[in-house]
């Protein structure tokens, strides 16, 4: 064998591989981020095939002992990758070999890359979307305690960003906690689909070895091997799943930052995001800008990105392994550490956000927030709702030519609209009695909050058993 052609695979070449094409074809620059990974499927490879009487107990612990410090030397910047060998799975490989010699050699034995890098990626994934969902769940908790403390807060609540009704704030964060438990039990779901172990599919077919897949499982903590060695070298539907789960969390974000930014701006005025999280401009000296929010609505472009490129990547894809499949990484990492940074940065906000409940008050009396109620209130008195709606629309439109709301208006003007309504319609008509009202499960009265806010703990408890 020419020793000019790779080490790990030149046996049959005949000339080395084009510099080019081999800067090309390595993945190391980026899928040395799972060298733990790689490292752990290695160890638990090593001691099933010692189990299965394919490695001696002092080969496997050579193997073990080369790894770790393998490990070490990758942690303490001391190992030196190589774009020619590739990736990531043959660097440490031909590592181990440098370290102890010919039983280096010996761990490939009844392996692949296919079902290598198809378990370091599960692995990996896995490790990331427990810290995900720790993260979503910090944020969760900012909301409950900063809905705990703004139940009270009358805010108008809108529907086509026009004034609607009065809600109270406490209600308005409590919606995003919910769309934050969808997301997170939707990151809980995928993490079944990713924690199964391609680990023995080997290339493609499985391996003439008398492995025992359920050792390695076992010991990687996977749920289950995967059934079909074809589909396990080649899928990557746990990744496409991942970044759907992301790119709807994102989503959410974005509509949660659109918020912050209208919220912040001086015509809603309706919260202080604190300076930390803002910043200035180097031009006009009075901008404080939210940056942590648009930041975060703009980066749901990427991840929406990630997520079309892992679907074309796996399009019409034959079975089994692909090269193309060396394409899932870089928009899976990238995925990762957004979602991770978008959510630190949320849950380290939150929490400090402070309402301006004056402002927020103000606005909700402009509008005619409290029409609907005065129709409720009609309708009480046996009116069918639609005319109680003809009325409402009348005593608004006088509203609007005489610049008064509905609760400014003296009852003799109100009368003027139906003769039934008496002084008992300005309990309906301020924001308390607004608010106080819609008192149901999923209502937005603040003692609705509150026990909203207990439910939410008590999820957020039994997420930490
Ligand atoms: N670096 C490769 C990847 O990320 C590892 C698997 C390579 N397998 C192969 N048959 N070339 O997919």
């Amino acid at each position: 064998m020419s020793n000019k052609t790779n080490q790990q695979w030149g046996g049959r070449f005949n000339e080395p591989t084009d510099a080019f094409v081999a800067r090309f074809t390595a993945s190391v620059e980026f899928d040395q981020r799972m060298y733990r990974q790689d490292i752990q499927g290695s160890v638990a490879h090593a001691t099933m095939l010692t189990e299965a009487g394919v490695l001696t107990v002092a080969e496997r612990d050579m193997i073990i002992q080369g790894l770790s410090e393998i490990s070490t030397d990758i942690e303490e910047g001391r190992f030196e990758w190589s774009i020619e060998l590739e990736d990531v799975h043959m660097n440490i490989e031909a590592a181990l070999t440098a370290k102890i010699g010919i039983t280096g050699k010996k761990l490939h034995t009844g392996r692949s890359r296919n079902d290598q890098v198809a378990t370091d990626i599960r692995l990996y994934l896995r490790d990331e979307i427990d810290l995900i969902l720790l993260e979503i769940t910090r944020l969760q908790e900012g909301l409950l305690g900063l809905a705990h403390q703004e139940a009270d807060t009358i805010m108008p609540g809108f529907t086509h960003l026009q004034t609607a009704q009065p809600v109270t704030f406490g209600h308005h964060l409590m919606a995003w906690f919910e769309m934050l438990s969808r997301d997170y039990d939707r990151f809980v779901d995928t993490r079944k689909r990713v924690n199964i172990m391609p680990l023995g599919a080997a290339a493609l077919a499985g391996t003439t070895y008398p492995i025992q897949r359920d050792i390695t499982c076992k010991l990687l903590g996977f749920d289950a091997p995967a059934e079909n060695s074809l589909d396990a070298v080649s899928d990557r539907d746990f990744g496409i799943e991942f970044c759907a789960a992301s790119s709807l969390l994102l989503m959410h974000m974005t509509r949660m930052s659109e918020e912050l930014v209208l919220w912040t701006s001086a015509q809603f005025n309706f919260i202080n995001l604190p300076d930390r999280f803002c910043t200035g401009s180097s031009i006009m000296p009075q901008k404080k800008n939210p940056d942590v929010p648009e930041l975060v609505r703009g980066k749901s472009g990427r991840v929406y990105g990630h997520l079309f490129s892992l679907l074309t990547l796996m399009k019409s894809q034959p079975l089994a392994y692909n090269k193309d499949n060396q394409e899932d990484k870089e928009p899976l990492f990238d995925t990762i550490d957004t979602v991770k940074g978008c959510l630190r940065a949320y849950a380290d906000m939150v929490p400090a956000l402070e309402s301006r409940k004056d402002y927020m008050r103000e606005a909700a009396l402009r509008g005619f927030s409290t029409a609907t109620d005065l129709a409720d209130y009609l309708v009480r008195q046996g009116m069918p709702f639609r005319d109680a709606h003809e009325v409402v629309g009348k005593s608004v439109a006088y509203g609007i030519e005489t610049g008064k709301d509905l609760g400014e208006m003296t009852l003799a003007e109100l009368k003027q609209f139906s003769g039934t309504i008496a002084e008992d319609v300005f309990d309906v008509l301020t924001l308390e009695g607004s608010v106080a009202a819609r008192n149901h499960i999923g209502g937005t009265a603040p003692d609705q909050v509150r026990a909203a806010v207990t439910r939410g703990q008590e999820k957020l408890g039994a997420r930490a058993q």
